[in-house]
């Protein structure tokens, strides 16, 4: 109803943002990857590899839709949530949108030494991240409230940001 949602391509850092978010104001916080891998009992990569993604996508929109009704909970969005039509409907119910914009450099620089990241593997140029996130900024654009712009700032800096956008 009144949550906070991040969302925002892999590695804009929704999920250091969002703790820094609770660290604040003291709500409940949910991430819809561990969401997931709670609900299945198998990690991200698992899951991609053995059920594959469209199943993957099937609880995340499942888990998406069951925080809609909840209240005061700052939810970290996997970077698909809003690609998704029947997500960025939810999302808009369920609360404020805030997209954590970040540049193909950034990015690039946080996801490169870690493959807990199916969809990035054998993907890790700067080129390679520009285009994945040119193809899915019209989806993130449609389902922000607002945008937060992350490079080069402190996560306490990114909290105050959003804050300044949400009714306490
Ligand atoms: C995905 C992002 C991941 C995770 C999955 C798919 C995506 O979450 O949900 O690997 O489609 O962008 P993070 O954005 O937290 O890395």
């Amino acid at each position: 109803m009144n949550n906070i949602y991040l969302i925002g391509f892999m590695g804009a850092g929704k999920t250091a943002v969002s703790k820094a978010l609770k660290k604040k104001i003291g709500w409940k916080l949910e991430d819809t990857d561990d969401m997931i891998v709670k609900r299945v009992g198998m990690s991200i990569p698992e899951i991609f590899e053995q059920k594959g993604e469209d199943y993957f996508r099937k609880v995340e929109r499942e888990v998406v839709a069951s925080l809609t009704k909840e209240k005061n909970v700052i939810v970290s969005c996997g970077g698909g949530v809003a690609t998704f039509e029947a997500n960025r409907e939810e999302i808009k119910k369920g609360g404020t949108v805030i997209f954590l914009s970040a540049t193909a450099k950034t990015i690039l620089s946080r996801v490169k030494r870690n493959n807990r990241r199916p969809l990035l593997e054998g993907k890790k140029t700067e080129k390679d991240i520009q285009n994945f996130l040119d193809e899915r900024m019209p989806s993130y654009e449609k389902a922000r409230d607002y945008t937060i712009a992350v490079d080069g700032k402190t996560l306490d800096e990114i909290a105050e940001e959003i804050l300044c956008h949400i009714d306490l």
